[in-house]
């Protein structure tokens, strides 16, 4: 688990993020919780908090942030790099209190678990407050102090000791983010502030036998070291603590490290899946074909056999009935059963033929007819 020293130095403002990988609701509820319990001047507790994890949600409120006024060249993160969630931290004017103060205090925890959760995040004043109002539906009574954006992180970030005073966050060429921040001995009056009271108490205590070395005061049972000694324990000290904070940095640096052999093992392994599946698709594809090539032989191997048995059924079947070779089918007509009474005449004109044609065609001696017995009469129009 991490130390609240490793959390602090790992909790670098963050602004490029790896977008795809969403954060759950239930993350964000779990930090606003801490949040809330922060100190409160008064103990007023006046912030409220709105969490956004939706992508449209994001969306919507991305375009009205202003990132990174230092990096002149950079208009803040590309599709793909934007914060995967939003926490607005609100002022309930009507509570009173020091909202602004109170809300350093709670997105610094809030930050700070979120670190501890493997995700990064950067507070954002710089905000277009009526567009987010209106984009996101503010409830009344309540004014928007910060946007947190959170977070995978993307990038890498790396605190350094400022030189000269020059305090101004810069992207190296590699991509990597260094922030400088004051050293030690710049921020911590302690030394101006012993000198002020040895000064004060000088006239009164140095002839008790008080003395001041190097700034440093000394009651009269103090062995006061050598000068030249209180120098060298001095730039000891001095040395002792770059050395802490280079350390610090190198910690960032490793947990920064791990945070991306992470993402690189999971990336990987979803890349050997994706290669698994993809020899998979491939292998059922040839079976795919193979199964088709079979259905299309086993297919033509059907039809021949039956186009085969065909031909030999139609050979032994239609030689028995065939008529010889060069013959053709000539005579059409009708059967007619004679009734009584009934003359060849009669006969021919109810069918429009002729009395000749049907004595040849049913072989008439001579023009009488029997009743029922039956005769063919051709067909007239037939060839
Ligand atoms: C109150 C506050 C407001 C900030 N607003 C913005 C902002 O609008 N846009 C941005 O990119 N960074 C913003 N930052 C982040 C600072 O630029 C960042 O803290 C600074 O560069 C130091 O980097 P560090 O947080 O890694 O120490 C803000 C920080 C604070 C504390």
């Amino acid at each position: 688990m991490a130390t609240v020293e490793e959390l602090v130095v790992r909790n670098r403002s963050c602004r490029r993020f790896c977008e795809a990988r969403r954060v759950d609701p239930q993350t964000l509820t779990a930090l606003v919780d801490l949040a809330r319990r922060t100190a409160s001047a008064g103990n007023r507790q006046p912030l409220r908090y709105m969490a956004f994890t939706a992508a449209a949600d994001c969306e919507a409120i991305f375009p009205h942030l202003r990132w990174a006024a230092l990096l002149k060249d950079w208009r803040g993160p590309a599709a793909g790099e934007r914060p995967a969630a939003y926490v607005f931290v609100l002022a309930h004017t009507a509570d009173g209190g020091i909202p602004q103060c109170d809300a350093g205090i709670a997105m610094q925890t809030l930050l700070l678990a979120a670190a501890e959760r493997g995700l990064a995040g950067c507070m954002l004043g710089a905000v277009d407050r009526p567009k987010l109002a209106g984009a996101c539906g503010l409830p009344a009574g309540h004014e928007l102090l910060y946007v947190v954006a959170l977070g995978e992180p993307a990038e890498v970030c790396v605190l350094e000791d400022a030189r000269g005073g020059d305090t101004a966050y810069y992207r190296a060429a590699d991509g990597v983010h260094h922030v400088p921040k004051r050293q030690l001995s710049a921020v911590l009056l302690s030394g101006a502030r012993t000198a002020a009271l040895a000064a004060l108490l000088a006239g009164t205590l140095l002839s008790g036998g008080c003395r001041t070395v190097d700034d440093r005061f000394y009651w009269p049972w103090e062995e006061p070291p050598q000068v030249d000694s209180a120098r060298q324990e001095q730039a000891l000290l001095r040395a002792q603590h770059d050395s802490s904070l280079n350390r610090n940095q190198i910690e960032g640096l490793v947990q920064t490290q791990q945070a991306l052999d992470t993402r690189l093992g999971r990336l990987e392994a979803a890349s050997a899946e994706n290669a698994r599946l993809r020899a998979d698709i491939a292998a059922l594809r040839r079976d795919v074909e193979q199964v088709r090539a079979e259905r299309d032989s086993l297919r033509k191997e059907i039809v021949d056999d039956l186009t085969d048995r065909i031909a030999k059924y139609m050979a032994t079947v239609g030689a028995g009935n065939r008529p010889p070779t060069g013959a053709t089918l000539k005579q059409s007509g009708y059967s007619h059963k004679v009734e009584t009474g009934q003359t060849l005449i009669d006969i021919a004109k109810a069918y429009k033929t002729t009395v000749t044609a049907i004595r040849k065609a049913n072989n008439l001696k001579d023009d009488r007819l029997r009743p029922g017995m039956t005769l063919f009469i051709p067909d007239p129009s037939a060839p």
